[in-house]
């Protein structure tokens, strides 16, 4: 059993309902951010609304759902803390928990027929992160992104070839 956060503008409401409803059956514990009706709604609000609450702590996932998706993933990354990724596909879907140990699952409800997109989501929150020391270097990385301190940390970073 996962704590997951859930939002979405007005193109993703439908959609949010249907995937919280799937999660729930599951057994998973949905908290819904709204919004709350197809009245339409700015996705940076319901982005940032998700996104403060789970930085406050006790969540496990988020889910973000708009129209394709990207209006929420870009909002959502300019959060520190945030990894979101915009998955269309179960491969993706496991490379972002995989190797990117993304925190925050996209999804564009104007894409991916429901199906789909709760196959998504289950692979997302089934999928753990590798542990490998490449990947846990370049979350540090991410991390350092998010701080300020990339340079001072990790300098240019050394590149191969040059
Ligand atoms: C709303 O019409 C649409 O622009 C929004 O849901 C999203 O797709 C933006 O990225």
């Amino acid at each position: 059993m996962k704590k997951i956060l859930i939002g979405s503008d007005h193109a993703g409401f439908d959609a949010k309902k249907k995937i919280a409803e799937h999660l729930r059956s599951l057994g998973h514990e949905v908290t819904d951010c709204g919004t709350y009706s197809t009245v339409s709604c700015d996705y940076p609000i319901i982005a940032h609304r998700t996104c403060a609450r789970y930085a406050e702590g006790g969540y496990d996932f988020a889910i973000l759902i708009c129209g394709t998706g990207i209006g929420v993933s870009i909002a959502a990354n300019k959060h520190a803390g945030i990894r979101a990724a915009l998955c269309n596909d179960i491969f993706s879907t496991e490379m972002a928990r995989q190797h990117n140990d993304a925190n925050v699952l996209c999804l564009g409800s104007r894409v991916l027929d429901i199906s789909l997109m709760n196959d998504i989501a289950d692979t997302f929150i089934a999928t753990p992160a590798l542990e490998e020391e490449r990947h846990v270097r370049r979350q540090a990385e991410m991390k350092a992104l998010d701080d300020g301190n990339f340079d001072e940390l990790f300098g240019t970073g050394a590149v191969p070839g040059k």
